[in-house]
């Protein structure tokens, strides 16, 4: 079908949706597929009021779902307000809200309680758009915003998105029904590229092409580089942002100190996500589980293993991105 270009106002979606192609098997979205990408049409019909919002970010932190999105959320926030709370406060905002509801989505509205959190000197919101469909004011020639991109293992991502999406319809049906989406259903949709933003090596290879050509303007970051060295990252991180961490911090372990603060065994253990529900309706819980590279080991047969290897390896041709 037709569609208007990203970068320009997409017209009335309403009247567009209807026409784009529609994946039902998807849980728990409805899936239209637009310039390329499998969309939500709950934010597919945002998509004008994003574009044309009068918000500033200067910091974007983008991913595809279940690449570590809740982790660098946390580690942009604490980073950027450390000023103001320090990692080692007992009142620290991140020991209060998940780290969803101290950054939000550009595709989730605006936070009622924005003003709750100080306005921070780096402003941060985050996203799992595509790179070409994200607003002119981020992306244009002129735009100071800058973009962070956290890229994980599509067979981990598949893994985690699979059990995520299990786990949060057992909680949304009464937490008593075990949820009959199977694994082989969700593999399938994923090798297809349907899923939420899929096709996932698309996604990353969009935003890998944009880190090559502006290098200072979206930083590519992976997520098991993050787990191996979390400290290296972070300080690669700070840099980005413009608040890189000085000598005086480096020496007053300022560095571990949120390390350690944004790690999944203490964000986990806080009550707030232990207990707590986010902005999104998600139970907070849901959004941390292991944590590790490779554990599509312990799911993925020799075959899915093999069919979705070469299905991102064909993809992935000449471009110098390894998933
Ligand atoms: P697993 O399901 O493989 O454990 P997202 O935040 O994009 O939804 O990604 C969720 C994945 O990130 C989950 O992966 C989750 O356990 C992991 N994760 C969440 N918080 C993390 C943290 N602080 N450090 C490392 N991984 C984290």
């Amino acid at each position: 079908p037709v569609v208007p270009p990203p970068s320009t106002p997409h017209g009335d979606m309403a009247e567009i949706l209807p026409s784009l192609p529609l994946e039902t098997r998807c849980p728990p979205f409805h899936l239209r597929l637009y310039n390329g990408f499998w969309q939500p049409e709950i934010v597919l019909v945002d998509i004008p009021d994003i574009h044309t919002a009068h918000l500033r970010e200067d910091i974007l932190l983008a991913s595809f779902p279940k690449s570590g999105t809740t982790w660098l959320k946390a580690l942009a926030f604490a980073t950027a307000n450390r000023a103001m709370y320090s990692p080692s406060d007992a009142q620290h905002p991140l020991r209060r809200r998940n780290p969803h509801d101290c950054v939000r989505f550009l595709e989730a509205g605006a936070a009622d309680d924005a003003d709750e959190l100080h306005a921070p000197p780096v402003l941060l919101a985050a996203t799992h758009l595509p790179y070409s469909m994200l607003p002119e004011r981020i992306t244009g020639e002129g735009s100071r915003s800058r973009i962070v991109y956290i890229c994980r293992n599509p067979k981990d991502v598949l893994v985690s998105g699979w059990i995520f999406t299990r786990k949060a319809q057992e909680a949304g049906g009464e937490g008593k029904e075990s949820s009959s989406y199977t694994l082989q259903e969700a593999f399938d949709l994923f090798c297809e590229g349907r899923c939420v933003n899929g096709p996932h090596w698309q996604h990353a290879l969009e935003y890998w092409a944009e880190s090559l050509e502006r290098p200072g303007k979206v930083l590519f970051l992976r997520y098991e580089e993050m787990v191996r060295e979390p400290a290296s990252n972070l300080r690669k991180l700070a840099a980005f942002m413009g608040c890189a961490f000085s000598r005086e911090e480096e020496d007053a372990g300022v560095v571990d100190a949120i390390v350690e603060l944004c790690s999944l065994p203490k964000l986990k253990a806080m009550g707030v996500n232990r207990n707590g529900i986010n902005y999104l309706s998600v139970k907070n819980e849901l959004y941390f589980r292991k944590g590790v590279t490779g554990d599509w080991t312990n799911h993925l047969t020799p075959e899915m293993i093999t069919r979705l290897d070469e299905i991102v390896d064909a993809a992935l041709q000449g471009s110098g991105l390894d998933l």
